[in-house]
């Protein structure tokens, strides 16, 4: 009955399924350039719920015992990109995408390796994937609805490095700024920095720069409409075509 078919087609047509369609964003930049600070900060100004931040520390390759010795001598090199396991970050990521479950593994900087646990991700509505090489594997640039470059100074690089890793990554200074010098800034040249190149946008001063903030959350939010509709639409065809036979 047409009373029925009605309410069915205004209900379901309010309903977009958040399983359908994951909005990805890759944040690139420097280590210590506020890469997980602005993620933090797009989620709180999104203010939506299902968003989730992954960090491709979660993907750092199982060392073996002869370069967990180097690591711990602050003489491996985590900063190149044959150090990360993109083939499962890319399963993973292809998994949230077609709406399924994916557990990601935590990742210990005090012992190099990952924890026993891992975390389960269920498919959001806005995945925000931060790590030095987030926009660095075509594959991933496939998957990516935005692509942002995190820019700071090497200096303020280098001092919130050494702060966050005393403090939350059980390291000392010496260690620290010998890693630096031998792996990070000259991998950053190599690597991370051309990256930039397939950024969408660039922003500097991270979470200070308000107009990047504020285009970033319209830009993510206009994404979200369009898919909505789109699925709207799509639901209310099958309705028709339904009806119809
Ligand atoms: N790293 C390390 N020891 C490991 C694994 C990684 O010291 N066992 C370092 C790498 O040298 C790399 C850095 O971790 O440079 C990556 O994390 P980073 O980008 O500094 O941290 P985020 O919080 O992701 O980013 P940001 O500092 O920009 O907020």
């Amino acid at each position: 009955n047409m009373e029925n078919l009605d309410s069915t087609i205004a209900s379901r047509a309010h309903y977009s399924p958040p399983w359908a369609d994951v909005s990805i964003i890759g944040i690139a930049g420097s280590s210590g350039s506020g890469k997980s600070t602005l993620s933090q900060a797009i989620v709180r100004k999104l203010n939506l719920p299902w968003v989730v931040i992954m960090s491709m520390d979660s993907f750092y390759k199982r060392l073996t015992p002869a370069q967990h010795k180097k690591a711990f001598e602050n003489d491996y090199d985590f900063d190149s990109p044959e150090a990360i396991d993109f083939d499962v970050l890319v399963d993973c990521l292809r998994d949230l995408k077609a709406g399924k479950r994916a557990e990601i593994p935590i990742y210990s900087f005090e012992k190099h390796d990952r924890e026993e646990k891992t975390t389960s991700i269920y498919s959001p509505h806005v995945l925000i994937l931060e790590g030095i090489f987030a926009l660095y594997d075509p594959r991933v640039l496939e998957l990516l609805d935005m692509k942002i470059f995190c820019e700071a100074d090497a200096d303020t690089c280098l001092s919130r490095r050494l702060l966050r890793d005393v403090r939350d990554r059980g390291r000392d200074v010496e260690g620290i700024i010998k890693q630096w010098f031998a792996w990070v800034k000259p991998n950053f040249e190599k690597y991370v920095d051309p990256q930039r190149k397939v950024a969408d946008i660039i922003v500097p001063r991270g979470v200070e720069n308000r107009v990047a903030m504020a285009m970033v959350v319209q830009f993510i939010e206009q994404k979200l409409l369009e898919k909505s509709r789109h699925h709207r639409a799509a639901l209310t065809r099958l309705e028709m075509e339904a009806e119809s036979k």
